[in-house]
């Protein structure tokens, strides 16, 4: 009774576990924000021939992205620090800005996600005004280089404005508000200045976003939802089931190994009964095979049967 308690309260860790991995696996088909950052870098340098500096040259996106727009403009880290980039598409980048690691030459890659803003930037309980745009930079030294990891760019001095042209109107009483997604997936919100005029110190992506009415999902939702688009979390919820799928083990490994020991345990105190039993009862016992078990076997009867009623045929 006690071992078979023990034996389903040790199974409990591993059937906790199992359940929960189903249901918080990321789905690795869906293609994340990052990956798609790595798709558009590819994209913005083929479009590159002979690149002038300062330029933008637009390119062409695989088709099964249609509706992305993408291009990218080389330039001159020193003349991106003292003469900035007077208009970039709907980037204002002024002077001062500073790329880490140091590189001569950058490429700076805009996106326009157009109407996939929201699959690969899912934000339940806002609905976007206007497309989300990004703004990376990379090393410009190969430009036949893929998967190049992105600089970091700061803006020093004025931070780095984005005008949004086409805001769809708020709904009355709400207020647009801006919207940046950093790398790492985490989002944040700012005030939008009179013009739909953005601002960040960083790159990113951006957008315009109002509270939709509909009431906010359940957390876990939220969770999966945000999931979907953001590697960062993705991946942190990918070490939080590692970490608990290992906590879990050891439970059941400790469990196991308290049970193993607890039949030891009482096979042992059986033994030793058995043993003083014997020693009691102070006759050997004659061991008889019976079908291949030993079994004692006492010899002879001590009281034997009487038939009380005989049967007389
Ligand atoms: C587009 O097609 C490529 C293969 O050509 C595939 O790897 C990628 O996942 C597809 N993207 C989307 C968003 O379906
Ligand atoms: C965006 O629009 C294009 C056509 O302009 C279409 O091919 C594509 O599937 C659309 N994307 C999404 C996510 O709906
Ligand atoms: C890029 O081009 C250079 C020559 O311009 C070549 O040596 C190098 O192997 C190329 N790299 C890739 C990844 O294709």
């Amino acid at each position: 009774m006690r071992v078979g308690t023990i034996f389903l309260f040790s199974l409990l860790p591993l059937l906790l576990s199992l359940p929960l991995s189903i249901a918080q696996l990321p789905p690795d088909t869906a293609m994340s924000s990052r990956t798609l950052d790595a798709i558009l870098q590819d994209c913005a340098f083929k479009a590159f021939l002979r690149p002038k500096t300062g330029v933008p040259y637009d390119a062409q996106v695989p088709r099964n992205l249609t509706g992305i727009r993408v291009s990218a403009m080389r330039l001159r880290s020193g003349s991106l620090r003292t003469r900035g980039v007077e208009r970039y598409e709907e980037f204002q980048i002024p002077i001062g800005v500073f790329e880490q690691p140091y590189v001569e030459r950058l490429v700076l890659v805009y996106h326009n996600l157009g109407n996939w803003s929201e699959k690969f930037y899912p934000l339940p309980g806002y609905s976007y005004l206007a497309p989300v745009l990004g703004l990376m930079s990379y090393s410009g030294a190969t430009l036949n280089a893929s998967e190049l990891p992105e600089l970091d760019i700061r803006a020093s001095d004025k931070p780095i404005l984005i005008k949004f042209p086409h805001v769809k109107p708020a709904p009355s009483g709400s207020v647009p508000k801006c919207v940046y997604f950093d790398l790492q997936g985490s989002v944040q919100f700012d005030i939008l200045s009179h013009g739909n005029v953005c601002s960040t110190v960083q790159q990113g992506h951006f957008s315009i976003v109002v509270e939709s009415n509909a009431p906010s999902p359940a957390p876990a939702a939220v969770a999966v939802a945000a999931d979907v688009g953001k590697g960062g979390t993705r991946n942190k919820h990918k070490v939080w089931i590692i970490v608990a799928s290992f906590v879990g083990g050891c439970l059941l490994l400790i469990m196991l190994s308290l049970l193993i020991a607890k039949v030891r345990r009482t096979k042992q105190g059986m033994k030793i009964q058995q043993l003083e039993w014997a020693a009691e009862s102070n006759e050997t016992l004659h061991m008889a095979s019976i079908g291949g078990t030993k079994a004692p076997l006492a010899v002879g009867t001590r009281t034997r049967p009487t038939i009380e009623n005989d049967y007389v045929p």
